[in-house]
Order: structure tokens, then sequence, then C-alpha cells
């Protein structure tokens, strides 16, 4: 785990993108915005941020815009870091099930660092998420 750690959590540069992210969050049903960043192995930070539909379950988690847009610019399996999510929620806010099982395709041990207004936690998602069922669970090996 990279996390610097500053007396203000927002000083790190993958927090000041989840929270920037944030803000751009499109979450007029909920009205609840969430904000990620995805630090991968060549250094970049990649956020994303929660993006609700009128029709209900096509809303797609900040985690996942996150994730999906590191794979557009190259993050393959094992070319993750970590993670971060920041929410304005009293209580931090861990990835939905979906996510978990979104993540454990590209790092089963990702450290997850959660951060609202007055503290964070860091977890790994083997943690959150023990036992995830992966490709080599179904796909015979070479
Ligand atoms: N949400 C996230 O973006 N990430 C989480 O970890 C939990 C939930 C979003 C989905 C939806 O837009 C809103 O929060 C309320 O569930």
């Amino acid at each position: 785990m990279t996390w610097s750690d500053p007396p203000d959590p927002r000083r790190t540069p993958p927090l000041e993108a989840a929270w920037a992210a944030r803000e751009r969050a499109h979450a007029p049903y909920s009205g609840f915005r969430v904000g990620a960043s995805l630090r991968t192995e060549d250094g970049a930070v990649v956020a994303g941020c929660n993006v609700e539909n009128a029709s209900y379950p096509m809303c797609t988690c900040a985690e996942r815009t996150a994730l999906c847009a590191a794979v557009a610019q190259g993050l393959r399996p094992g070319g993750l870091v970590a993670l971060a999510v920041v929410t304005e929620a009293e209580e931090l806010t861990p990835p939905c099930g979906a996510c978990r099982q979104v993540l454990a395709e590209f790092a089963e041990e990702l450290p997850i660092l959660l951060s609202n207004r007055r503290g964070r936690a860091c977890h790994t998602l083997s943690a959150l998420l023990p036992e995830a069922f992966r490709g080599r669970n179904f796909i015979p090996p070479p």
C-alpha cells in the first residue's frame, strides 16, 4: 500500500481525483454522489463517478466507471495498484458486491481506501470478497 498519510486526506492525488470525479457524478435519482479513483502500475490515476439512469438497473457505480475508463486506457489484469472510494456519507462507503466481483477480475488483493469528510479506512479486496469466482474456476488450464 502506497498511500501517503497527510493530515488532510484530500491532499493525495488519488483522493483528489476521486473527490473531483464525485463532483461530476450523475446521481439525480439517489442524490448519492460517489467518486472513485484507481492507481495503475504505470503511475496513472484514473477516476470515475456513479452514472445513474431513469431505468434504475442501468445505474453504474463509480468503481466500475473508473475501472472501465482504466481498461480503455490500457489496464490489464494485474495492473492495478489501489482503489479509492469517496463519499460524504456519515459512514465510509465500501464497494457494492457487483463492483467487488468486477474488480476481482483485475486484482484480488487490491488495496481499497475508503474516505469521507471525517476519516478513512483501508481494506483489501480479498477481505471484502473472499473466495472470488474467477476465470480459473471454469476455464481449464492450457
Ligand atoms: N454507488 C456507487 O457508485 N458505489 C458504491 O460503492 C455504492 C453505490 C452508487 C450507485 C448509485 O448511483 C448510488 O450510489 C446509490 O446506490
